[in-house]
């Protein structure tokens, strides 16, 4: 792997038919550096340009190559025109490109320690993610993943899911009999399960075709993704449930990242943290600006719950809970719940 060099591929090494051939290349130098280049930094993820995660690379691009001009070049390639998120994880382990933002809910096949983030409504809104995130318990997750090739430098929010389908999903009794496309996390899974729905583990970009041939009744994700992949024109109602949380790990091989010289390497992770900061604070306006566009556009309904609603909905899904307690760690459990008393305070 690119143990020593920056790297610097060639377009070739870039789909998974020739996945071995470049691992092979990588052994061999194809990692290398041009002697007199910038260094490269690929950064494929899903989302469009104008949701949360697409906004926060392309100003972590702005911002690296305003202050490292010459020195460090950041191609983004966004909408998962590159690659899909799974394929972007082994990607990033073989050197392929050297940046990711994947949802925590797909880290699942590398530990289950992420799968906190999954637990419905374990997190009420964003800043308590937060607060959990930059507890010592939280920020230990950054390395959860160094020995598998994964090291995280940052958390990204975009938002809280909803649950979009072909009925209002007033009742869980509603979700009965649905097919539901999940992320690739096996407490999504469960979360559907429970609440006796059908759930289909799907890539984000084949969501949008499989809601309007029929393939999936239902799904559930934030409202600025929902409004950027037009979920919202294949569902006729979206239910304000607020159940669950979706955000980014924010990552790099982390022998590329020690292969940096230290003055950029520095900088690279300056850039991180001030755009996770900045990130931050935009995501919830850009979500509540897809809500609006929703709403406005008058094709799907947006359905508000009652207090009671939402409390059928809580106790409904809390046996997920029990089910994970285990794999994730009673300690982590405490943590965020620790994280929600101090917002309540
Ligand atoms: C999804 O697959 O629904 C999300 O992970 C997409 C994203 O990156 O926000």
């Amino acid at each position: 792997m690119n143990s020593d060099k920056h790297t610097r591929f060639s377009p070739g090494c870039l789909h998974g038919a020739v996945i071995a051939f470049c691992i092979a290349l990588v052994i061999g130098g194809c990692g290398k550096q041009a002697d007199d280049g910038p260094i490269l930094i690929k950064f494929p993820h899903v989302t469009a340009p104008a949701t949360p995660k697409g906004q926060a690379a392309e100003r972590f691009k702005e911002i690296v190559e305003a202050r490292l001009a010459g020195r460090v070049v950041v191609e983004v390639y966004p909408s998962g025109q590159l690659m899909s998120d799974d394929d972007s994880l082994d990607a990033l382990v073989f050197g392929e490109v050297q940046m990711i933002a994947v949802s925590l809910s797909k880290l699942d096949r590398l530990t289950h320690r992420f799968q906190i983030f999954d637990l419905p409504f374990l997190f009420p809104d964003l800043a308590t993610v937060e607060r959990f995130q930059a507890s010592p318990e939280g920020s230990v997750l950054l390395d959860a993943m160094v020995d598998k090739g994964i090291l995280g430098l940052a958390f990204w929010h975009n938002g809280m899911k909803q649950f979009g389908g072909p009925v209002p999903m007033r009742s869980p009794m509603a979700a009965e009999g649905l097919k539901f496309r999940i992320m690739e996390s096996d407490v999504l899974q469960a979360q559907v399960l429970q609440i006796g729905g059908n759930p289909q583990k799907m890539a984000f970009g084949e969501v949008y075709q499989a809601l309007q041939t029929g393939a999936v009744d239902a799904q559930e994700n934030t409202w600025s993704n929902m409004y950027s992949s037009k979920f919202y024109e294949v569902q006729d109602y979206l239910t304000e449930t607020n159940h669950g949380y979706l955000g980014y790990l924010v990552a790099v091989n982390p022998d590329f990242w020690n292969s940096l010289p230290d003055d950029i390497r520095g900088e690279l992770d300056d850039i991180v943290k001030e755009v996770a900061a900045w990130a931050n604070e935009q995501s919830l306006i850009i979500d509540m600006e897809g809500r609006a566009k929703i709403i406005e556009s008058g094709v799907s309904e947006v359905v508000t719950l009652t207090p009671d609603e939402l409390t059928d909905w809580q106790d409904a899904m809390r046996p997920v809970w029990q089910k994970f307690e285990g794999n994730i760690g009673a300690e982590l459990i405490a943590a965020a719940l620790a994280a929600r008393q101090s917002g309540a305070n």
